[in-house]
């Protein structure tokens, strides 16, 4: 079976159904901006498809996934165990559904936290995710500046926003997500 059929079986079979059109809106929105970018449409679109299922799963789970990825898991990680749902699905897509591809892999792993010097279908996923058509908190003024700004620029937008987000909620922000918006700083104007 092919890639982009063993995802969609799979993420209908274990997503909510809401879950499941927000990974339809976002694998549509990674493709698109992957043309705009000059990625891969189509496995941009698969890492789309497949950016959450680490999202509905049991903490248990979670943590015995990224057990042995590589990355560790700090006290934030720890503490919001949500943060670790991207890792965890990278460890299922492979696990679960045979993907190898590590553009895939990576995009898969970093979306939820994003990740120093992030690059490709990994950058774009990460805004991706933030902007699909369903996410109601981006503006029309917003979505009418993406085609102007490049690739750092969007993501900085994203990463301020989810910093000034947590912030507001009280939450912690993950280490990675503050290297990611330090770098930034410097690169974007
Ligand atoms: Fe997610
Ligand atoms: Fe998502």
């Amino acid at each position: 079976m092919s890639d982009d059929r063993s995802i969609e079986l799979y993420i209908k079979k274990n997503l909510s159904e809401k879950r499941y059109m927000h990974s339809k809106r976002t694998a549509e929105t990674t493709e698109k901006l992957c043309r705009l970018y000059g990625f891969n449409p189509e496995k941009g679109r698969n890492a789309g498809l497949l950016h959450d299922i680490g999202r509905e799963i049991s903490t248990d789970d979670v943590f015995s996934l990224v057990e042995n990825d590589g990355y560790g898991v700090s006290r934030i990680e720890k503490e919001y165990p949500v943060l670790l749902h991207g890792r965890a699905g990278a460890v299922l897509a492979e696990k679960e559904i045979g993907i190898t591809d590590e553009e895939i892999l990576d995009a898969v792993r970093w979306h939820t936290t994003g990740k120093r010097g992030m690059s490709g279908i990994t950058a774009v996923l990460y805004v991706a995710d933030y902007i699909e058509p369903g996410r109601m908190h981006i503006d029309n003024e917003f979505r009418m500046k993406i085609r102007e700004m490049n690739l750092d620029q969007l993501i900085m937008e994203v990463v301020r926003n989810s910093i000034t987000y947590c912030r507001s909620k009280g939450y912690s922000v993950a280490e990675q997500t503050f290297m990611l918006y330090h770098d930034l700083e410097k690169k974007v104007s």
